[in-house]
């Protein structure tokens, strides 16, 4: 999917045009073919040559605006090329023409001459950022529906401020790529809700013990990444995860639980307000039934654990939904994935599941890819190969537009 694609960069001038590097480098090394173009002042900070090594291919800068390649002016050719355009870092100059329109030097006039969408990242000083003129031009930008936006995070900057204006981190720049690669910028999930379950709920003995599955929660984390992508307001209620995989969710409303009763809790809370709820977190069935609020000595501990089963939280909310509310589940399988996900698409009155597998390599539990059977209430079923976690939310979510409006209504 990736293999071929074509992506467009263009570099403004700022200290955080080496992070590109790092954006260029990865895309290439995944088979996307990368052009990219430095503007003069991306130059003071990073070489034609340094993006050229990593791109496989001469970088472009406003020596070349007027050469023509097969006799097409270059920004014509270059703007047609393009699926999906990144700017970054995009700069409070680069901005302020994007806003205006002004087309004058080869980058704003690619831009000019595409229709493709192009992802926005700024980057700049603290008071930069937040001068109100920097503020309008960015909430303009957003209304145009070509743009999408990676906004700059907090942190220390190149300049020793402490604040607002951090380039967001390459990954989260690649998941979006990923995103638009995939959806050429369609955002068909504007005005919809979706509650998100993600990773693997801890049934505690004591502080330190307890009763855990291997879900570290990156399907769940690329099912709020690209509903976010497409427009959607994301609610991800997540059991314990790696910090790392939260911090790509930027304006995604996150609530973090531990035990399958909280996620239960937290679930019904959010449940309400939801159009779409998924639940990829791997909840827990049963938990110890006595809980220990000190560490047990070893002596403590009991030879045999009595266990009381843990809520049933998707069977749950199936029973309280509205018509028009859908509920998609999980079901993480080894050897036959596809009769026992039948069986609880079923018994738990489910919209659609996801039956995945966990015994084949490269798919499941902490891999980045995954693979999966879609099944629905009518019937449909739909098998996914093996795909990036993100892919497979995406490959989900068309699935779900695909469904009859009609669902389960509750008994
Ligand atoms: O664990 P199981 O295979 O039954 O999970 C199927 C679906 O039910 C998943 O979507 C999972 O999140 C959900 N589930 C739940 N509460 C449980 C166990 C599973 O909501 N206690």
């Amino acid at each position: 999917m990736l293999q071929g694609r074509r992506v467009l960069i263009g570099i403004g001038g700022g200290i955080a045009a080496y992070k590109v590097c790092q954006v260029v480098s990865t895309l290439a090394k995944l088979g996307i073919e990368v052009r990219a173009i430095l503007t003069d002042n991306a130059q003071q900070f990073i070489t034609p040559l340094t993006i050229s090594t990593l791109c496989r291919h001469p970088a472009y800068t406003d020596d070349q605006f007027w050469q023509a390649i097969h006799h097409r002016p270059l920004h014509i050719e270059l703007g047609e090329w393009a699926e999906v355009i990144l700017l970054a870092p995009l700069t409070a100059n680069l901005m302020a023409k994007l806003v205006h329109g002004l087309a004058d030097n080869l980058l704003t006039s690619t831009i000019l001459a595409s229709t493709s969408p192009v992802l926005l990242a700024p980057a700049m000083n603290t008071e930069m950022w937040h001068q109100q003129s920097v503020q309008r031009n960015w909430q303009l930008l957003q209304t145009d529906m070509r743009y999408h936006a990676v906004s700059p995070n907090s942190g220390v900057l190149a300049c020793d401020h402490i604040g607002m204006g951090r380039m967001a981190e390459p990954t989260e720049i690649l998941s979006y790529l990923h995103s638009l690669l995939y959806t050429h910028g369609k955002r068909d999930l504007v005005g919809k809700h979706l509650l998100i379950s993600a990773g693997g709920t801890r049934e505690h003995l004591d502080p330190v013990r307890f009763i855990g599955n291997p879900s570290t929660g990156k399907m769940g984390v690329a099912l709020a990444q690209a509903a976010m992508h497409r427009g959607a307001k994301v609610t991800l209620v997540h059991a314990p995860m790696e910090s790392r995989l939260l911090s790509t969710l930027q304006g995604v409303r996150l609530i973090s639980v531990v035990s399958a009763v909280e996620m239960r809790q937290a679930m019904l809370n959010a449940f309400t307000e939801a159009d779409w709820t998924i639940m990829a977190a791997a909840v827990a069935d049963v938990r110890p039934t006595e809980y220990s609020v000190e560490k047990l000595p070893k002596k403590s501990l009991p030879q045999q654990l009595s266990l009381s089963s843990a809520p049933d939280i998707v069977a749950e909310l199936s029973h309280l939904r509205r018509p028009n509310q859908r509920l998609i589940g999980f079901a993480a399988q080894t050897g036959d994935i596809f009769t026992p996900a039948l069986e609880k698409l079923q018994r738990k009155k489910l919209d659609a599941i996801v039956a995945n597998a966990i015994d084949q390599t490269d798919s499941g539990f902490g891999s980045d890819q995954n693979q999966a059977i879609f099944l629905d209430h009518e019937g449909r079923k739909v098998a996914i190969g093996q795909c990036s976690k993100l892919q497979m939310a995406h490959h989900l979510y068309d699935f779900i537009h695909t469904m009859s409006g009609r669902s389960f209504i509750p008994e």
